[in-house]
């Protein structure tokens, strides 16, 4: 009996999986049966982790050939590895400006270029990449966040359309408010403006969210029934940008 190509099992690499949204990504592709490895500064809980510095390009090489070597060709890659950074701009310097760049635009490119073969060849590739609510209009002493997570949001939609012919779906989750190490540092450090609490009587949904909502989205583009979608910047926000 004849029927439909069984689905491979397919290997996914989440870039920032140690901590908050990239590792409930990672939790949960691996729920969803994915291969999962795991790049980030730091160890990751669990998972396939390497320690790597996604602005080192050989490094990010280096890991991705683990990767291959143990778990296949990568055929799925979320970018969630993240800093942001909060400085009046005419007292920003301009290491501080390349850091924040580096870590939120320039570590999404080595990633991609380092992943990209793969999926080229296989002729099937789905990369989510975790932008920012910021971008949706701009925020106040977040220039240098803001303009890196901006510039993924436009290298999201060119490679969308520069890779659709080849399989490869390329898409963009812009969170918003998501209840993770990074939002409880700025609520501690009082940049929030307000506490966590304050923000969500002001959220549409009236609650925080969580990593787990990311999560799930991602766990959809990435799946094979997503292939119609790309170039899209998906916002999960509770409808606090819309
Ligand atoms: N939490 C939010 O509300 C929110 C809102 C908008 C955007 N984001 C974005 O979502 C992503 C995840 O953020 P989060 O809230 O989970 O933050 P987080 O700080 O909990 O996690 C970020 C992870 O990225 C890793 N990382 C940082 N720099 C790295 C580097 N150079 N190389 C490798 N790994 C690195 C960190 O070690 C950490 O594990 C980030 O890109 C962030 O900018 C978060």
């Amino acid at each position: 009996m004849t029927g439909a190509a069984p689905v491979p099992v397919r290997t996914a690499v989440v870039t920032g999986g140690a901590s908050g949204i990239g590792l409930a990504v990672a939790r949960r592709l691996a729920a969803d049966g994915l291969k999962v490895a795991v790049l980030d500064l730091v160890p990751a809980p669990e998972a396939y982790g390497l320690t790597v510095d996604v602005t080192d390009r050989a490094q990010v090489d280096k890991a991705m050939d683990a990767v291959r070597e143990r778990l296949g060709p990568v055929s799925v890659l979320v970018n969630a590895a993240g800093k942001d950074g909060f400085t009046r701009f005419g007292d920003l310097s301009f290491a501080d400006w390349q850091r924040v760049v580096d870590i939120n635009l320039n570590g999404v490119f080595h990633c991609v270029q380092s992943a990209l073969p793969d999926m080229w060849e296989g002729h099937w590739g789905r990369i989510v990449n975790i932008s920012s609510s910021s971008t949706h209009s701009g925020q106040p002493f977040m220039a240098h966040y803001v303009a890196a997570k901006s510039a993924v949001n436009g290298l999201t939609k060119s490679l969308a359309l520069e890779l659709g012919p080849r399989g490869i779906t390329v898409n963009a989750i812009p969170p918003g408010f998501v209840d993770t190490p990074m939002l409880r540092t700025a609520e501690r450090e009082q940049r929030l403006g307000g506490t966590v609490e304050d923000h969500v009587a002001r959220t549409p949904v009236r609650r925080v969210g969580r990593p787990e909502d990311i999560a799930a989205t991602c766990s959809f583009l990435v799946s094979e029934e997503a292939g119609y979608i790309t170039g899209q910047i998906i916002g999960v926000n509770g409808g606090r940008n819309t």
